[in-house]
């Protein structure tokens, strides 16, 4: 028997992650939202993973596209962060205002982000309410140095300091 929802949650709520913008292109133009399942997987191929609800219309347009970028999101960034996860409705569109490039696949990537990278999607694995998907990292930047990288935990937004 599966432990009960809220034992879950509870349990998930104090896993510290931090906080990407995850893009893709539908029909050209481009679509994003926040995502913190974001893990490296491995180094030789470059390859990252993101976990996409299949209920968000991203989730469809990213198996259609077959790419996607992931952009790495500093405590300065919060409002982003907030507009991709559909907190500010009133924002339409949301790339509004972000400088945003495009790589390999065209998927925006945001120049400001504290790093990026530019992902062609190699597996997509049935998860429950979740697909796990498997980028191939085509190109990637940051800013190389430590930076304030804005975080998720216990249900809301936080930011790092030195233990
Ligand atoms: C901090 C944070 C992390 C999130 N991480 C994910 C994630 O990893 N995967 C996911 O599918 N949704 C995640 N979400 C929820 C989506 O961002 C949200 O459902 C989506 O932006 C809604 O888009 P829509 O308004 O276009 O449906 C997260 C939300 C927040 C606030």
């Amino acid at each position: 028997m599966a432990v009960d929802a809220q034992s879950f949650k509870e349990a998930l709520a104090q896993w510290a992650s931090g906080v990407t913008v995850v893009t893709t292109l539908h029909e050209g133009e481009p679509i994003g939202i926040t995502a913190s399942s974001f893990s490296s997987v491995s180094a030789e191929p470059p390859q990252i993973l993101i976990c996409v609800n299949k209920r968000l219309f991203t989730h469809r347009a990213i198996e259609e596209q077959g790419t996607f970028a992931v952009n790495i999101l500093g405590q300065e960034h919060l409002e982003w962060g907030k507009r991709f996860a559909g907190m500010i409705p009133e924002i339409e569109d949301r790339l509004a205002g972000i400088d945003a490039a495009s790589a390999v696949t065209g998927c925006p990537v945001f120049t400001g982000a504290l790093a990026w990278l530019d992902c062609r999607l190699i597996h997509a694995y049935d998860a429950g309410s979740h697909s796990v998907f498997i980028g191939e990292v085509l190109a990637a930047a940051a800013r190389g140095e430590a930076a304030d990288p804005l975080l998720y935990y216990y249900r809301d937004w936080r930011t790092l300091t030195d233990a």
